[in-house]
């Protein structure tokens, strides 16, 4: 299917656009004891007719431990495979830096079971969110964890 959006790396002129895509999720609390910082040379940004409608940021915990932090879509982009394709950016950028495991924080259970089917995670843990941010109904990030080898591997089938 022809895709009507395309990726880029973030450049530094996207920070208040980032911020935008993931204003509507109440995840843009960046600085915050949640999300101290974005690093825009570890994010990618999707745009549709010239404008960025999602973003996702990752990070490195270890050499070989790959942590996502922030992905958001505009809620009116939703369901057109944009969040999905900035999820296998990340993942292919953080393997490729030598990943060979992938952390993520979640609260949304449709975003749970989303990362669960689509890229293997499974749960490893619960945390209790340190202030508003993401959905206020969950008062805690369901920690997951994905295994590259693996993704590869069932992606190939
Ligand atoms: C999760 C998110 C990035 C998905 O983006 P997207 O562009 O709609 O995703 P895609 O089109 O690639 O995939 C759609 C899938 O997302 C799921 N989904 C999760 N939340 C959704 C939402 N609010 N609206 C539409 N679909 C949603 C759908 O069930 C669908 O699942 P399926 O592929 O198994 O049928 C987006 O819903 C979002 O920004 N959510 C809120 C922020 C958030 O929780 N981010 C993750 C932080 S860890």
């Amino acid at each position: 299917m022809t895709r009507l959006f395309t990726l880029r790396a973030a450049r530094p002129g996207d920070r208040d656009a980032i911020l935008e895509c993931l204003r509507p999720w109440n995840m843009h609390h960046v600085p915050s004891p949640e999300m101290a910082r974005i690093e825009l040379d570890r994010f990618f940004v999707a745009e549709l007719a010239g404008r960025v409608v999602g973003a996702a940021g990752y990070t490195f915990l270890a050499p070989g431990h790959g942590k996502t932090t922030l992905l958001g879509v505009l809620p009116q982009h939703n369901a057109l495979g944009i969040g999905g394709a900035l999820q296998e950016a990340r993942v292919e950028a953080m393997a490729a830096q030598g990943a060979t495991k992938i952390t993520t924080n979640a609260d949304r259970p449709q975003v749970i079971a989303w990362y669960k089917k689509h890229w293997g995670y499974r749960e490893v843990g619960k945390l209790p969110k340190l202030h508003s941010f993401g959905d206020d109904a969950v008062p805690e990030w369901t920690t997951l964890e994905m295994d590259v080898a693996q993704w590869r591997a069932r992606r190939a089938e």
